[in-house]
């Protein structure tokens, strides 16, 4: 059996495919074109690929029919088009839940970060504009006893909600198209039925929804301007969720206090005026970026090409 894999992943994965007998190939960082012309010099049986390989029918076709699984290294999966794979009974994976923890540990770094104002005053201090204690030097914003408005409730958002319920007393209010009893009872959490209320009541507001066409610039010029002055935006999720040109837009002006974001509209391109604001953290979408996570999502990853490649269903089988 011969694997593609796209980009240099860690090693556990690869040892594991190896340790199978399979031939193992590690492209480097393909662009579209890169990415046929690699699938054309071999008769792949398996892809693992990720988030920068926009996978769609010209890469399937291109893959041939007898490469049965894409497995996707990472647990979004919208760069991938379901429906021509599953037109053409492609198998496509994803690695949910290896990189929950990680992902919510980094989300409450952005918030603590943006509210801390760690980033500016890290910048700060190394410019040398640091001359002596000052009473109203960088003054930020308490996170303890906040409101936390979470959009989107799966593992992740479930998460950021646990640390900050159980680490800094805060209130959650969230959204979800599946309201969560049980989660309400256990953080004694607020269901917001429309997100509007989100954005109206909470101090931060934690985006972990995935891209469709329904959450495509879910925040928009709109949804800020529902926000509290004083208030932030954290986006761990994906980029285009966030109208990136209002987002500048209501930071320059005052509409809401700061935003801190590990991913971005047209990544890794920013909109124009983003990096020179002061009032935002911005993060190289390495929100499950530890050496932990990628071992493992490498592992899950070539878990799922061993199941499909000896015929049983993988664990982490994205149905259409
Ligand atoms: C994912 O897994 O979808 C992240 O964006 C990258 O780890």
């Amino acid at each position: 059996m011969k694997i593609l894999i796209t980009h240099t992943i860690p090693d556990r994965g690869i040892n594991l495919l190896e340790s199978k007998g399979y031939e193992v190939t590690v492209g480097n960082a393909f662009d579209k074109n890169g990415l046929i012309a690699a699938l054309g010099k071999d008769r792949y049986d398996a892809v693992l690929c990720d988030l920068n390989d926009k996978i769609d029918a010209e890469i399937f076709d291109a893959a041939g029919n007898q490469c049965r699984i894409f497995a996707n290294y990472a647990v979004g999966f919208d760069n991938v088009d379901l429906a021509s794979a599953h037109e053409r009974r492609v198998m496509i994976t994803n690695t949910p839940g290896v990189l929950t923890d990680t992902v919510a540990e980094h989300t409450f770094a952005l918030i603590l970060a943006i509210a801390h104002r760690v980033a500016e005053g890290d910048r700060f201090t190394r410019a040398g504009k640091y001359h002596g204690w000052e009473p109203m030097l960088l003054l930020g914003t308490d996170v303890s006893k906040k409101t936390l408005g979470i959009v989107g409730l799966g593992r992740i958002g479930s998460r950021v909600a646990h640390h900050a319920v159980h680490g800094f007393d805060m209130k959650i209010i969230y959204y979800d198209v599946q309201r969560n009893a049980d989660f309400e009872n256990e953080y004694e959490a607020e269901f917001a039925s429309d997100p509007d209320d989100i954005f109206r009541k909470a101090d931060f507001i934690s985006i972990h929804v995935p891209l469709l066409p329904s959450t495509l610039h879910l925040v928009d010029a709109r949804r800020l301007a529902l926000m509290k002055k004083s208030a932030y935006l954290i986006n761990t999720s994906r980029g285009p969720v966030v109208d990136e040109v209002a987002l500048v837009a209501a930071l320059k002006n005052g509409v809401i206090r700061g935003a801190a974001l590990d991913v971005y509209e047209h990544e890794p391109a920013l909109a124009q005026g983003l990096a020179e604001l002061e009032n935002i953290i911005l993060t190289p979408h390495t929100a499950s970026a530890t050496e932990d996570t990628r071992q493992a999502m490498s592992e899950l990853a070539a878990k799922n090409i061993i199941e499909a490649l000896e015929g049983r269903t993988p664990p982490n089988v994205i149905k259409g």
